[in-house]
C-alpha cells in the first residue's frame, strides 16, 4: 500500500517547520512593482473627500493626488491608474476627451511631477463622464450604442495619451474597442502607448462601492448588456481575451479578481501577454468592513487575498491597498 515515498518517510511538515524554511520554499511572491494603485480625482474639490463605502480611500483634489502619487512612488508601487470625476457631466461624456477635463489635468500633473518614476495609466471609458452613468453613448431607445461609443473611446484614449498617460486601459466592454483605440493612437502619434484591455470584465455586484467613488452608478438599467454574465457561457472570457489580442491588446485584465480566480488561471494558461487582475472596490470594502468589526485579521487577509490572486496567475494586481502593501513588502 504505502510506498516508501509516503509516510512515515514523507513528512510535508518538514518544509513548514520554520519561517526561513517556509520563505525559502515559497512558490508565490508578491513584489511592489507588480501592484497598481487605482486613484480617484474629482474636479473642483478643495479637500480630499472620503469614500464612505471604501474606508481609507478618498476622492482626491489635484494636489492631494500628487501627494498620494509621491507616496506610491516612494513605496515602489509599479503603476497608478487614474479615474477622473468631472464637475459637469453630459450625455456624450465630453469631459472624457476635453484637454482641460479633470482626468487629463491630473495625468498632466502626475507626468510633470513623476516623469517615468512610475507607470501612469488611465482608465478609458465614459461612465465617469456621462450624466446617465453608462459606459457609452445611448441610442434613442436608451441602449448603449456600441459603434458610436467606439468613436468616443478613440477620442478619450488620444486625449489621455496626449495628457501623459503611458498606458491606456479600456474598461467599457464594447465590441471592437481595442481595435478602435489602437487605430486612433497609431494615427495620432502614439504608436508606442500600450493598451491594457479589461478583457474579461463581469457585470459584478462587487463594483458597488466604486460607483460611489467615481459617481458613476447608471441612472437607469444596469450594465448587463455589455459586461459579462457571471453565469455566462463557458469560454466567453477566453473569447473576449482572444478578440482583444487580435485587435492589438498588449496586456489583458480579469475583473473582479477573487471571485474569478478560475478565469485568471484560464487566461494565464492561454495567453503569452501579461495578465492583470483587478481586486475591485467590493473586495476591498468587504475586508475593511469585517476588519472594522473585529471579525477578520485585516493585514493577514489582505496579504492572503493578494497571494491568492498572484497564485492564480496574475502578473499585475490592481488594488486599493497597493501603497500600504508595497511598504510592507519592502
Ligand atoms: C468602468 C469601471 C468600473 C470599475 C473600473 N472601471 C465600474 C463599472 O464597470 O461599473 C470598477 C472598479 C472597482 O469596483 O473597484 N469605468
Amino acid at each position: 500500500m504505502m510506498s516508501n515515498a509516503e509516510f512515515p518517510v514523507a513528512r510535508p511538515r518538514r518544509l513548514r517547520r520554520t519561517a526561513p524554511i517556509r520563505r525559502m520554499v515559497a512558490g508565490t511572491r508578491l513584489h511592489p512593482a507588480e501592484l497598481v494603485l487605482p486613484v480617484f480625482v474629482k474636479e473642483g474639490l478643495t479637500d480630499p473627500r472620503p469614500v464612505a463605502s471604501m474606508p481609507g480611500v478618498v476622492q482626491h483634489t489635484r494636489d492631494s493626488l500628487r501627494k498620494a502619487a509621491h507616496e506610491a512612488v516612494e513605496a515602489g508601487v509599479g503603476a497608478l491608474i487614474v479615474f477622473g470625476v468631472p464637475a459637469v457631466k453630459d450625455a456624450r461624456g465630453s469631459a472624457g476627451d476635453d484637454p482641460d477635463g479633470i482626468t487629463q489635468l491630473a495625468l498632466g500633473d502626475l507626468r510633470a511631477d513623476l516623469g517615468d518614476a512610475i507607470v501612469i495609466m488611465s482608465d478609458t471609458c465614459l461612465d465617469e463622464y456621462t450624466d446617465h452613468g453608462h459606459c457609452g453613448v445611448l441610442t434613442e431607445d436608451g441602449e448603449v450604442d456600441n459603434d458610436a461609443t467606439l468613436e468616443r473611446y478613440a477620442a478619450v484614449a488620444v486625449a489621455q495619451a496626449a495628457a501623459g498617460a503611458q498606458v491606456v486601459a479600456p474598461s467599457g466592454m464594447m465590441d471592437g474597442q481595442v481595435a478602435a483605440i489602437r487605430a486612433a493612437l497609431d494615427g495620432n502619434g502614439f504608436p508606442h502607448i500600450p493598451i491594457l484591455a479589461y478583457s474579461a470584465k463581469y457585470a459584478s455586484g462587487f463594483f458597488g462601492p466604486f460607483r460611489e467613488a467615481a459617481e458613476c452608478a447608471p441612472r437607469f438599467g444596469d450594465r448587463n448588456a455589455y459586461q459579462q454574465d457571471p453565469a455566462g457561457p463557458v469560454g466567453e472570457a477566453l473569447r473576449e481575451v482572444r478578440l482583444d489580442l487580435a485587435e492589438g491588446a498588449d496586456a489583458v485584465m480579469v475583473k473582479p479578481a477573487l471571485p474569478y480566480l478560475d478565469i485568471v488561471r484560464q487566461v494565464r494558461d492561454t495567453v503569452d501577454v501579461p495578465v492583470a487582475a483587478y481586486q475591485v472596490s467590493g473586495e476591498y470594502a468587504m475586508v475593511e468592513a469585517a476588519a472594522a468589526n473585529g471579525w477578520l485579521d485585516r493585514d493577514r487577509v489582505i496579504m492572503e487575498s493578494l497571494l491568492a490572486i498572484r497564485r492564480a496567475g496574475a502578473d499585475m494586481i490592481l488594488t486599493y491597498w497597493a501603497t500600504e502593501v508595497a511598504r510592507k513588502l519592502s
